[in-house]
């Protein structure tokens, strides 16, 4: 079956195609098409993300992609037949968004409803003026194409990226159940135990700051744009290169507070008195800086793994998230895997930061498990709301 996948819950306006056929044992996914816009460049003029400025160009982004990834899966085809299309249904649906209506009208008149089978889209975690554009999108869609809505939680996103994860040999890997996840991005720091898909258990999250906004955080005090993870961590590449020994070093914030909480926020501050104590830095004390931050941050997402791996019984430990992006954190939990013998999945690079692919991944686990959630009734569209502090487990 082919699930078509919207998601807008933060600065990327992504739309996704895939197949999925068979059992959540064995499936065979493919993926047909996986478009991603970002919005970094228009943000990082402002240091982070503007709620009304993403909304604004999710709108304006989102039929264009739309069209694009159809094409690209070879589901495109113009609608030459003049059936009906549901225009006052579209017109309430988009009530606060006018910009986009006579697109979205356009766009359904000139489009032939293509094969697919479904609609999973982002409800939350998330900006809420951001998601309400991809639900619109979506329930619009579902009314012009009577094709059922998968709500899909952003968070189990993250966790389905794994899905196409490949081994050594291009064999994809399954994690055997329960697993542990670690969900790293620039809103979420949380383990979860999957007791099974669709079976999860929140164990810890961070108690202030996310991992991914302090690697943010840090990175703009060190003069690098938004978002700071990927310059970061080159940065502290190059102190890795130097045979030189690092001079600083920065502590580890509720590493043995003896839960599976996080904290990063001291972190944070301790490499801003660092910076503020010193007259001037140098390039080559930022890169030791960068380093020893990245250093602090490893350190305490892999004992926390740790400390959870002893308090139960994992076959897997899947990494996901924009920040399993960074390389020396994805060596450190390499490092783990072969220390523990436990299989690690992390996502492709382009499945690890935001993307549509892994919400249609979600969409299938949801159609194997919870298919009570599915909204198959256009009745019941307007029970689907954007949930800006969605949780998981
Ligand atoms: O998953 P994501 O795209 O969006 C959220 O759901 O939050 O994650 C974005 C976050 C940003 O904070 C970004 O700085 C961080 O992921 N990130 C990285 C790297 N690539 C992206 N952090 C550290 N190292 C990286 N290579
Ligand atoms: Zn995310």
């Amino acid at each position: 079956m082919k699930i078509l996948a919207i998601e807008t819950s933060c600065d990327e306006t992504a739309i996704s195609i895939i197949n999925a056929e068979g059992g959540l044992s064995n499936p065979k996914l493919s993926v047909l098409s996986d478009v991603v816009l970002s919005q970094i460049e228009i943000h990082s003029k402002y240091g982070g993300v503007f709620p009304a400025l993403a909304k604004r160009e999710h709108a304006k982004n989102i039929i264009p992609l739309l069209k694009e990834a159809l094409v690209e899966a070879n589901l495109f085809s113009k609608n030459d037949s003049m059936s009906e299309i549901p225009e006052k249904e579209t017109r309430k649906i988009f009530s606060h968004e006018k910009d986009l209506v006579e697109d979205m009208l356009d766009f359904l008149k000139n489009t032939a409803p293509p094969n697919i089978d479904a609609i999973a889209v982002t409800y939350g975690p998330g900006l809420e003026p951001a998601l309400w554009v991809g639900i619109n999108t979506a329930k619009t869609l579902s009314l012009a194409w009577n094709k059922p809505i998968i709500p899909v939680n952003h968070l189990e996103g993250h966790i389905a990226s794994v899905l196409l994860n490949k081994g050594q040999n291009e064999e994809i890997k399954r994690p055997q159940m329960p697993s542990l996840a670690l969900i790293i991005s620039g809103g979420h720091t949380e383990l979860i135990k999957i007791e099974d898909w669709g079976k999860y258990e929140f164990l810890g999250g961070t108690v202030d700051d996310a991992v991914g906004e302090a690697f943010d955080k840090v990175a703009r005090m060190l003069d690098l744009p938004y978002p700071g993870g990927p310059p970061l961590s080159k940065m502290a590449e190059k102190a890795r290169q130097t045979e030189m020994n690092n001079p600083f070093v920065f502590p580890r914030p509720m590493k043995h507070s003896g839960d599976l909480n996080f904290s990063f926020s001291g972190l944070k501050t301790s490499v801003l008195y660092t910076i503020k104590k010193q007259e001037s830095v140098s390039e080559k004390e930022k890169q030791f800086i960068a380093c020893a931050f990245e250093e602090a941050v490893a350190d305490i997402l892999v004992d926390k793994t740790k400390k959870a791996l002893e308090e139960g019984s994992y076959g897997a430990i899947i990494v996901s998230g924009g920040v399993s992006a960074n390389s020396f954190i994805r060596r450190s939990f390499q490092e783990l895997e072969r220390d523990t013998d436990i299989p690690l999945l992390i996502p492709d690079l382009s499945l690890s930061t935001d993307n549509a692919c892994m919400i249609a991944l979600a969409g299938f686990l949801i159609l194997k498990t919870r298919m009570e959630t599915i909204i198959t009734d256009s009745k019941n569209l307007k029970k689907l709301n954007a949930e800006g502090n969605l949780k998981i487990g």
